[in-house]
């Protein structure tokens, strides 16, 4: 299983967005994709309709989990936690409780790699191809826990004005964490939200210069086609016409030829 992070410190750049429809595109592509949602806000689950119900388990429960018991969680939890969902997407799903998340992991032994020590479980590599681990909009404990469980970060950006400088500071993260990590690489930079504007040209050709080939070739534009497979709770990808959908499949498949060749 290759775990792939999406990252970028700042909020409302299309992490939740591009994590979902890049999976139903691998999906669609015949791979088996699950989705790790680590943020309390649990857009992420939302979005794929997979919230937790009542009782049910979260990535919050496996973290819990993890710390407490010495070989990491039980196949059982994993099984109970693991769903599908109608666009053949798997989902850990998260919810609020996730926010204790910063505190649990404060006191546990080894607190930075308790992700890690979750999808190390041979079970993740017997049922999955791809994780898309869905991060929140900080550089705190439990996205330096994705990033030391991740083969690579796809980094969301909006070329808007202050872009780089959150770009900074998640490359200094990355940088740290590769101390231990070695083979956790930067595997694209996804440009989103992006407007025919000169502002955002220049910030595109900035980021072009700093990136090079990182940056991925498809774009995706500003379309208000997002915010409704939002509240439709379906991705952009299995919408009739959808141009975002459409280029969500070719950056899809742009990555699956960094990645596999
Ligand atoms: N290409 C796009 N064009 C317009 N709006 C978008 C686009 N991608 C995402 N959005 C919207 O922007 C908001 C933030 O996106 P989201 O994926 O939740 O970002 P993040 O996870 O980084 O906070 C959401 O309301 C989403 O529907
Ligand atoms: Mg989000």
């Amino acid at each position: 299983m290759k775990t792939l992070v999406f990252a970028n410190e700042k909020g409302g750049v299309g992490k939740t967005t591009a994590t979902y429809n890049l999976a139903v595109a691998l999906v669609n592509a015949g791979k088996q994709v699950l989705c790790i949602d680590l943020d309390p806000q649990g857009n992420l689950s939302t979005y794929m309709n997979c919230e937790p119900e009542e009782g049910e388990i979260t990535i919050m429960e496996l973290i819990s989990e993890a710390i407490s018991r010495k070989g990491g969680c039980s196949e059982d939890s994993l099984n109970a936690a693991v769903k599908q969902n109608s666009e053949g997407v798997y989902c850990i799903p998260s919810d609020i409780s996730l926010s204790q998340a910063d505190m649990a992991l404060a006191m546990a032994f080894s607190r930075e790699k308790i992700v890690k020590r979750i999808l190390s479980h041979p079970f993740f590599d017997e049922c999955f191809d791809y994780c898309l681990i869905d991060c929140p909009p900080n550089l705190g404990i439990v996205v330096i826990n994705a990033l030391m469980a991740a083969d690579g970060v796809i980094i969301p950006v909006q070329t808007k004005n202050f872009a780089l400088k959150g770009l900074l500071m998640l490359e200094d993260a990355i940088e740290q964490v590769q101390q231990d990590n070695t083979t956790l690489t930067i595997e694209a930079v996804l440009l989103n939200m992006v407007r025919r504007n000169r502002n955002s040209a220049s910030i595109e050709a900035t980021l072009k210069q700093r990136y090079g080939d990182l940056v991925l070739s498809t774009t995706i534009p500003d379309l208000i086609e997002a915010d409704t497979s939002t509240i439709l709770k379906r991705s952009l990808v299995n919408a009739d016409r959808s141009r975002l959908g459409q280029l969500y499949r070719e950056a899809a498949n742009e990555l699956l030829h960094r990645m596999e060749g």
